[in-house]
């Protein structure tokens, strides 16, 4: 699909600091766009564009025109600072200050990469907003209801995690499933690695451990644990801080501490980058030995790397089918398609991500092309139904 330039994407730079912030509507459907924001050094205004077009495509994707929830447009945000950094809560208070008309008017946001829903909840507050994500309150039918049911939903945790952390690791762990069930490759024996070990990378390893996958390299910000007989996924999982660095104190007898990148050669059959975009390009693609590449994190495997990787035989189940379960979560929460319940949505999420990756995997066989281009081509077929129902700026 070639891409249609962005309806709108801005640069702000903050009068304090002078750093940037990005933000980018790629498009509203019944007037609002759904994306969250990151913060990282480095983030590009083309990043953010690219992450914004994503979650245009998510929305399609879980378009169900039987569904209370039904599409909103793609958007996203982005700010250039390290969230570890001492000035980076003041500026994404004066980041979501300056975006407030957006944000009030047709943009929810949320956590991404570098940022927690609390600290996000918490910098909107003082910036004034009722909410991330006030924007779609207007869409709702009985909006004290929805606000309930999506704060009784956040309160839910299940042995020491969020629900709405463990959501979207949900969804990519039951990808990972439905692709070994279809190669009919049993759980046991299945080895996985994982960069980065916050929400996306955390539950993504819990399921997939529960579900009797071996978890043999982990990595954050700090390097990688490695332990070829298998992490304790709990463990490390419980001596996180806030910014999914693990405390290395935790570390079992046969765990190693390795180089930063040792990650992505470890010997597994499922290889889940969970952490930073770009993080597999040409430079590096053929180190992977993974059967299987699962974009948890949003854009970490480059076009040029994804065909080379094509080319020896390594499917990369994309990013913007295996990682969507978290927004649609949030919408199906809000709208009442699922309860405040735990079990509820995780059965939910892998009825439907086992849905989307079959009808993705067979699209891709029938068309002799890669899942990412059956997922585009898909979400071709989509938008215009969508923009049938609702009109293209409704
Ligand atoms: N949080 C969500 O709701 C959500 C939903 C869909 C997709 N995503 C995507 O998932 C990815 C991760 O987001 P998150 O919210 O889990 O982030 P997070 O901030 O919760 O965790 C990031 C993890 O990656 C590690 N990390 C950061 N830079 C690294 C590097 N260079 N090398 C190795 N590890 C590194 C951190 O130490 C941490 O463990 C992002 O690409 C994000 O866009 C997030």
């Amino acid at each position: 699909m070639t891409a249609p330039a962005p309806l709108m994407s801005l640069v702000w730079t903050d009068h304090v600091t002078g750093r940037q912030g990005f933000l980018v509507v790629d498009r509203l459907v019944r007037g609002v766009a759904s994306g969250g924001l990151r913060m990282r050094p480095g983030c590009m205004l083309e990043e953010v564009a690219g992450l914004a077009r994503g979650m245009t495509m998510k929305e399609a994707l879980h378009y169900d025109p039987e569904a209370r929830y039904v599409p909103l447009g793609g958007a996203k945000g982005g700010i250039d600072c390290d969230p570890q950094d001492p000035a980076a809560y003041g500026l994404l208070v004066r980041y979501l200050r300056a975006m407030r008309p957006y944000i009030e008017r047709f943009w929810t946001t949320g956590e991404d990469l570098g940022l927690s829903q609390d600290l996000v909840d918490r910098a909107a507050a003082e910036a004034g907003l009722v909410s991330s994500i006030q924007a779609v309150y207007p869409l709702l039918d009985d909006e004290a209801a929805a606000r309930r049911r999506l704060a009784d939903a956040f309160a839910v945790e299940v042995d020491g995690i969020g629900l709405d952390e463990l959501v979207g690791g949900c969804g990519v762990a039951e990808s990972v499933l439905a692709a070994l069930d279809r190669a009919g490759v049993p759980y046991p024996g299945t080895r996985v690695a994982v960069q980065g070990l916050g929400t996306m990378g955390g539950a993504t390893a819990r399921f997939l451990s529960r579900a009797g996958l071996t978890v043999v390299a982990v990595a954050d910000i700090k390097g990688t644990i490695a332990n070829p007989a298998g992490l304790d996924v709990e463990a490390l999982l419980a001596a996180r801080d806030g910014y999914g660095t693990v405390d290395r104190r935790v570390l079992g007898p046969g765990d190693r501490e390795l180089t930063g990148d040792a990650w992505l050669s470890a010997d597994v059959e499922v290889l889940v980058p969970a952490a930073v975009s770009y993080a597999i390009d040409t430079t590096n693609h053929d180190r992977i030995r993974a059967r299987w590449i699962v974009e948890a994190a949003n854009m970490p495997v480059l076009p040029e790397a994804e065909e080379l990787l094509a080319g020896r035989g390594v499917t990369v189940l994309p990013d913007v089918v295996v990682n969507s379960g978290t927004n649609a979560w949030w919408w199906w929460t809000l709208f009442g398609d699922i309860g405040a319940d735990a079990e509820e949505a995780f059965g939910y999420i892998r009825g439907r991500m086992r849905a989307l990756i079959g009808l993705v995997l067979a699209r891709a066989d029938a068309d002799g092309t890669t899942p990412r281009a059956a997922a585009h081509a898909l979400v071709t077929d989509r938008l215009p139904v969508i923009a049938d129902r609702f009109g293209w700026y409704r």
